[in-house]
């Protein structure tokens, strides 16, 4: 168990335990997931600002010396040129793996994803598609990151039809979501917990395997407040359950959405069902979060079940803080208040 400022990751059982496992963090789950591509798929490439070397947050270490420069390969600092060229590559018929190096930065390419990658199949009537392609990208906020290392822009791609975008808890998820991303028909956007990288860690299955898109899970059931997010606010979630339960008597119900586009509006509506109460936590402005589309679908589908306003624990309308982020953040404490104000209510 690894303590951080604002969670506590608990590693969960094996997801299998017949299989060989090898005790991996974050970033060498998605190493694993990217070795068992390059060696299954021949024609699979992975490119991006310093993958070369391992990348800055080793995501890639040892690719290139086990299969070649040809295969694994830098490109220039040029968000929208990787991107673009991802798309020529998937186009061609070869599986492409782009990384950009931080999800701040990943706005020069954000033409080349909503404009082309996410059009390409439908502006062609199904005769040519990128789907093929498959965007990296850390994610996330770390404490200190501040304006530009600390990001969470999941919602400006949710507005973008044709993209996929999907954010994974831990190790075994990250692995499996990868894969089922560099598999999916569609071009996929994975955004990478980057606080998580290394303090999450977990026995992960060496061989490959698969966890569907478009499917959240119930980590935890309850009867009284249903608690949605994804990436690190899971961990935060978990720990606001316990809270709750032990200090106020309330049964949480704790869902991973895991895909942010298209999202399981079923899981989470039959929670609310049963609950009647709703928060969602993210790491990024309140305004037009991907809280607020979750909220509306809801409270459409689900308003005579509701016995408390749907509570949005979200960052504040300004760009992350340097300093203050820990004040940024949703914390245990901000959600745990939410909770007591649903149950009062
Ligand atoms: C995508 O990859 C699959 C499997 O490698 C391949 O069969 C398919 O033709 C590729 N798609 C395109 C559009 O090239």
């Amino acid at each position: 168990m690894l303590y951080h400022f604002f969670f506590a990751f608990f590693p969960i059982l094996p997801l299998l335990k017949t299989c060989p496992t090898q005790k991996m963090n974050l970033f060498q789950s998605i190493t694993s997931a990217l070795d068992n591509t390059l060696a299954s798929d021949p024609t699979a490439v992975i490119f991006g600002e310093d993958v070369a070397f391992g990348g800055v947050f080793r995501c890639t270490v040892g690719l290139r010396d086990k299969y070649g420069k040809d295969r694994v390969f830098n490109t220039p600092l040029c968000e929208q040129g990787i991107v673009g060229f991802g798309i020529g590559v998937a186009v061609a018929g070869a599986t492409a793996i782009a990384e950009i190096q931080f999800a701040d930065y990943i706005f020069p390419a954000f033409d080349q994803i909503v404009n082309e990658a996410a059009k390409y199949r439908y502006r062609s009537g199904n005769m040519f598609d990128c789907g093929n392609l498959t965007i990296r990208a850390p994610w996330g906020c770390v404490g200190h990151g501040s304006l530009y290392h600390s990001q969470s822009p999941e919602a400006f791609f949710a507005h973008c039809p044709g993209l996929k975008v999907v954010i994974p808890r831990s190790p075994i998820q990250a692995k499996g979501l990868l894969l089922s991303c560099i598999a999916d028909k569609n071009p996929c956007i994975f955004f990478e917990p980057k606080i998580l990288y290394r303090a999450a860690v977990e026995q992960v299955p060496e061989d490959p395997y698969t966890i569907p898109l478009s499917q959240a899970e119930v980590l935890q059931e309850g009867s009284d407040v249903t608690l949605v997010a994804w990436g690190t606010q899971i961990h935060v979630l978990k720990e606001v359950a316990s809270m709750a339960q032990e200090k106020l008597g309330v049964s949480c119900e704790v869902i991973d959405l895991q895909t942010i586009l298209p999202w399981d509006i079923e899981t989470v509506c039959k929670s609310v069902v049963k609950t009647g109460r709703l928060l969602i936590s993210h790491e990024a402005p309140v305004t037009g979060g991907f809280a607020s589309e979750i909220s509306s679908t809801v409270q459409e589908e689900c308003f005579l079940n509701l016995e408390a306003p749907i509570s949005r624990v979200c960052g504040y309308d300004t760009p992350f803080p340097h300093i203050f982020e820990p004040f940024y953040i949703p914390d245990k404490w901000k959600c745990f208040e939410a909770i007591k104000k649903m149950i009062n209510y």
